[in-house]
This record gives C-alpha cells, structure tokens and sequence, in this order.
C-alpha cells in the first residue's frame, strides 16, 4: 500500500507506546509512512517522539516521525488523523466522576453523565479539527479514539463535514472475559457486538466460522462466577444470565446503578485519581525507556490491543482489506429500527471506503428499549455538544437512564458547565 501522513492528535498520551507498537506490528504495510505527533503538552510530545523514534529505529522500521507543536501545520496532507486526547486532563475526568456523584448519579467517564460532561469539551475540539481537515485534507480519516467515542463520532458526522470512524477497543477485553468464563477459545471466538459504544450486546458467537446457537444460553444457565471473582464480574454473570446473552463491561453501571454508586460514594478516590496516581511512574518509565537502544516501555496502559487496534483499523482503510472490525459508524440498516443516520457500535466490512456495517436484524427485546433510550440520550448529547444550546443539554440529561430525576439534571449541567468553563467555547461564547 502507499506511504501515508498519520497525524496523531494527543500524542502525549499514555497510551501511545502502545500505539507504536501497533504500528510496528504493521510497519511492513505502512512501509515510508510518516507520523506527525502533536499534543498541547510540549514535554509529553518530545519525549514521545524521542521513544517513538528509538522503538522505530530498534525495529528497523521504515517510519518517519516528526513532532509538530501546532495543529494545523500537524494535520496538513495528513491521510489520517489519529485522535486520543483528554481536554482538560485527568483533572476534568475528576469532576466529571464527582460532580454528578454528588446528586446521587454515578457519573461515570463515558457512559454516564460524566461523560456528557466529556463531551462537551471533546466535541468542539474534534469540530475543529474536522474543520481544518474539510479545508485542507478532504479525504483524511479521522480514527478517533477520543470519549465518548459514539457521541463525538456523531457530532463530527452531522455537523463536521469530516470521514470519521469511532473506535473502542472494549470488545477486544469483553470478549476475552466471556471466552475465559464460558470456557470458550478465544483465538477461534467471533462475536456479534451490536448496539452502541459502551452499551453492546452480543448474542450470537461463532467458534471456528459455527454459531453457538442454543449453546449459549445452555452455557450461561450453567455458568458460575470462578471463585474469587471481583464484584463487577458477578455481576456481569448476573446479567448475563439474565438477560441471556453477553453484556458489555459497562451494563453493570445501567443495571446495576445503585449499588455502583454506593461502591463509588464509599472509595476515598475518583478512578481518575487513581489513574492520576500511577502516571509520574509511568512517565519516568517511558522516560528511562526512551534511554535505551530498544525500548520496551511499560504495558500499564494501552496493552490489550488498544493501539493495535486502531493501527488495524487504518491499515484496513489504506489497504482497502474490507476486514470485518467492530467500530461506530451510521447504521445504514445494521441494527434494524435504528435510523440510518443513527451512529451504532457494529462489526463492519472496513476497507478504502471506510466501515461498511454488516447487516445483524434487531436487537433481543430484553434489551431494545434500554439500547434506544441510550441513542435518544446520544443524539441530544452530541446535538448539545455541538451547539452549546443549554436547553438540548438539559435535555440530553433528562433522557440519560441514569439520571432520570429533573432536579439531578439541572444540579448536573450548571456544575459541570461552571466546572469545565474553560473548555466549553460554545457554551460560554468569548465577551
Ligand atoms: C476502557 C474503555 C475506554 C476507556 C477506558 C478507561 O478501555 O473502553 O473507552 O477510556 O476503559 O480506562 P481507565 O483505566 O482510564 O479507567
Ligand atoms: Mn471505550
């Protein structure tokens, strides 16, 4: 395939050696691509692109990297943009899980209202850079791993005039769970993760090309946690068996709420603490990493195939493999009784046109109605995100099934808007 520009946008990240070495797994495809690195932090870039440049240069890749500390000049001729940042940092992730704690709603990152929080101040960044691509670079795609991936892969498609596909490797980890649980292969395992991002169901696996069928729910009937198993995979099992097929990771927030808010009102410590809490070491790992003639930098975060992932995900594009890879994109008749517009979670043929989603009927009724109030909720976030039209915000949080109560959606939105001022431009127009 041709030599491509990869732009990637948060190239500071903790994630990003994985992301090389991703790229490395694919150097032989992506053979005189270049990497342009940008990110707002101008330490994190250079030391990212002194590690990426050492990982590379150890591999005997034939990849070029150059860090660029402006946006524009970064995304210029670019074939893809890579998108992995935060705005705001790790700090904003805080107040986006505390905020709505405080008014009796796990706010949760993504999923939650936390993560419409999250998308208030990612959406306008992602618009911009659409924005400079639309101008510039019309034919780039835009792999956005950016949170909450549905909701921004959503506002960039209705109001960007950019190519986007919004990926979440979670379906890697989920099925990797489910196949240790069932006692299933994983290698030979392929599941049918439908729905949308963080809110996927999978009902249909096939071991070696043949489906499990009845199999399956004969299999969870019998299905016991293994011992010692930690209480979000409990519940998980719960679910599972239940609901009578495979849950995404983060159905326990949906169906499970209340507990999870009392386990989060009784930890001293947001997640986003916690992450905050191991990133000096890590970054004194990479550092001592970018030392070395060829680094191996630490797997803490981004293992498990995220970078790997994504780098699949734009080699199928460049290729134009026609893979079938699980990413966001309209449902154009993947899911049925979704809109065609309506950006769902589904396997996809992805190949120079970017994702063609596989038809996959409706979703099982247990869990339609819940998967389709989540969408309403997606449609206003992204809608309000966009356009930092406060009335389409209260109402994206009025239909979000963790919040539900009026008083807790108006608590929400004037905190978290008050909080996150600094990173919401269309909500707090300059003057
Ligand atoms: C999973 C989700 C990602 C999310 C991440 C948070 O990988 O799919 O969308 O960003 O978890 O992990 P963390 O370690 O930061 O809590
Ligand atoms: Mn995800």
């Amino acid at each position: 395939m041709p030599a491509r520009r990869i732009a990637i946008v948060g190239a500071g990240s903790a994630y990003m050696p994985g992301v090389i070495r991703g790229l490395l797994a694919r150097a032989g495809d992506l053979a005189g691509s270049e990497l342009v690195l940008y990110d707002l932090d101008a330490g994190r870039l250079e030391l990212m692109r002194g590690l990426a440049a050492r990982m590379i240069a150890a591999a005997g890749a034939d990849l070029e990297v150059r860090a660029e500390p402006s946006l524009r000049p970064a995304l210029e001729e670019a074939d893809f943009v890579f998108t992995t940042f935060r705005p705001g940092g790790m700090h904003a992730r805080h107040l986006d899980e505390s905020i709505p704690l405080r008014h009796g709603v796990v706010g949760q990152e993504t999923a939650g209202p936390g993560g419409f929080l999250m998308a208030c101040r990612s959406v306008p960044v992602l618009l911009e850079i659409a924005g400079i691509l639309h101008r510039t670079a019309p034919h780039a795609w835009i792999v956005n791993y950016t949170n909450p991936t549905g909701i921004v892969t959503d506002a960039v498609l209705r109001h960007g005039g950019a190519r986007i596909v919004g990926l979440c490797d979670q379906h890697v980890g989920d099925l990797e769970l489910w196949a240790r649980l069932l006692r299933l292969p994983y290698e030979r395992v392929e599941a049918d993760w439908l729905g949308l991002n963080h809110a996927t169901w999978a009902e249909r696996l096939r071991v070696d090309g043949t489906e499990l069928g009845g199999q399956l729910g004969e299999r969870l009937e019998r299905l016991e946690p293994p011992g010692g198993a930690d209480l979000a995979t409990r519940q998980l099992v719960e679910l599972a068996k239940a609901l009578g097929l495979l849950p995404n990771s983060y159905a326990r927030y949906y169906y499970f709420h209340d507990d999870v808010l009392a386990e989060l009102r009784a930890r001293p410590t947001t997640r986003a603490q916690d992450v905050m809490a191991r990133l000096p070491a890590l970054y004194d790992d990479y550092q001592a990493a970018a030392r070395q003639a060829s680094p191996e930098p630490s797997r803490e975060r981004g293992g498990g195939g995220h970078g790997e992932f994504a780098i699949e995900v734009i080699c199928a594009i460049a290729g134009d493999e026609r893979r079938r890879l699980i990413v966001n994109t309209r449902n154009r008749g993947a899911i049925d009784g979704f809109e065609a517009e309506a950006v769902v979670e589904v396997p996809s043929l992805v190949g120079a046109e970017g994702p063609v989603p596989l038809p996959m009927g409706p979703l099982p009724r247990q869990v339609r109605g819940l998967t389709m109030a989540v969408h309403e909720y997606e449609w206003l976030a992204a809608e309000a995100a966009a356009s930092g039209d406060r009335r389409r915000a209260l109402q994206a949080l009025l239909a979000h099934p963790f919040v539900k109560r009026k008083a807790a959606a108006e608590a929400i939105l004037e905190e978290g808007l008050a909080a996150h001022r600094a990173h919401l431009p269309q909500f707090f127009p300059a003057g």
